[in-house]
C-alpha cells in the first residue's frame, strides 16, 4: 500500500457527502483539501467535521479516535474556495450535486487544470461514469467511487470502472478505500440506466414501498416499522430517503 501522506486528495463539494468524505480521507492520513463554491457550505462542512453528529469530536468521545489522531486529521484537512487548489492534487473526489451537466463541466475544468497523472473520481449516485469520463482527455484516470451516507460510518465503497478505466486507477482507489476503512467492491459501469448496484436495488425497493402506500395498504410509517422489524434494517425505506438527504443529522 502507498503511504497516504504521499497522495494529496481534494474533495469537491463540502455538503452532506463531501464534508464526510474529506473527514474520512484526512483521518486515513491523506493530506486533504475540501472545496466548495459556497462560503456558507464550506463553513457548515467544517463544522460537520469538527463537531457534527459524525465529526471527529464525537469520534473522540466515543473512543473511535484518540485526541492526537483527531488533531492530526484536522491539521491534514483544509477548506478552500479556490478551484486551482482543489485541482492541484493526486486524487480528486467529486461530490457536487447530482446534475450531469454540472459534473461534466466540473470534470472538463478539472481535466484542464489538474496534473496529467491526477485521478478524477466521482461520487455520483448513478450517472454513467463513461459520460463523465468523456468530458476529459484522460478517461483511463476517471473512475466512480460511490460512498454512502454518513460517509464516516458507512462501509460502502462501490468502485465503478468503465471499459477504459486503467487497472492502475482501480488499484489506487481500492487501496485508498481500504485505508479509509471501507469495503471496496469493483463493479462495471452502467451503459444507460441510472444507478450502479446499490442504488438500483435500493430504488427498486423504494418504488415498491411507494406502490404499497399508493394502493392504501399501509402508511409510510407503517412500511418503515414493518421493514425494520422484519429485516433489522436501521431505518425503513422512507426513513432512509429522509436520512440520506439530511446526512442523518
Ligand atoms: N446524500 C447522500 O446520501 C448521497 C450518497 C451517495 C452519493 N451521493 C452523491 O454525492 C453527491 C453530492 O451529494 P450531497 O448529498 O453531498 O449534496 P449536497 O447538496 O449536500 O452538497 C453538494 C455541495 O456541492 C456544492 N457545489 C455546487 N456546485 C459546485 C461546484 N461547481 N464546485 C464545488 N462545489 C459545488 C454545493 O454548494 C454543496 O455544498 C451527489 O452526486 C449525490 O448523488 C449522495
Amino acid at each position: 500500500m502507498t503511504d497516504p501522506a504521499s497522495i494529496r486528495v481534494s474533495v469537491l463539494g463540502a455538503g452532506v457527502m463531501g464534508s464526510g468524505i474529506a473527514q474520512v480521507t484526512a483521518i486515513a492520513g491523506y493530506p486533504t483539501v475540501c472545496y466548495d463554491i459556497d462560503a456558507a457550505a464550506l463553513a457548515a462542512g467544517r463544522e460537520h467535521v469538527q463537531t457534527g453528529r459524525f465529526g471527529v469530536a464525537g469520534a473522540v468521545e466515543r473512543g473511535k479516535l484518540t485526541r492526537e489522531e483527531a488533531d492530526a486529521a484536522l491539521a491534514r484537512l483544509t477548506f478552500t474556495d479556490t478551484f486551482e487548489a482543489a485541482a492541484a492534487v493526486d486524487v480528486v473526489i467529486e461530490a457536487v450535486p447530482e446534475k450531469l451537466d454540472l459534473k461534466i463541466k466540473v470534470f472538463r475544468d478539472l481535466d484542464r487544470l489538474a496534473p496529467a497523472h491526477t485521478i478524477l473520481a466521482s461520487n455520483t449516485s448513478g450517472f454513467p461514469i463513461q459520460a463523465i469520463a468523456a468530458a476529459t482527455d484522460r478517461p483511463g484516470l476517471v473512475v466512480g467511487w460511490h460512498w454512502a451516507s454518513p460517509a464516516p460510518v458507512m462501509k460502502l465503497a462501490e468502485i465503478v470502472r468503465t471499459s477504459v478505466t486503467a487497472d492502475a486507477t482501480i488499484a489506487t482507489i481500492t487501496d485508498m478505500a481500504t485505508r479509509c476503512g471501507k469495503h471496496p467492491v469493483v463493479v462495471n459501469d452502467t451503459a444507460s440506466s441510472w444507478g450502479f448496484v446499490a442504488n438500483r436495488v435500493y430504488f427498486a425497493m423504494i418504488r415498491e414501498a411507494q406502490r404499497v402506500v399508493e394502493e392504501g395498504i399501509a402508511t409510510r410509517d407503517q412500511v418503515d416499522q414493518l421493514m425494520t422489524d422484519c429485516f433489522r434494517w436501521p431505518a425503513g425505506p422512507f426513513g432512509m430517503v429522509r436520512g440520506a438527504g439530511s446526512g442523518w443529522s
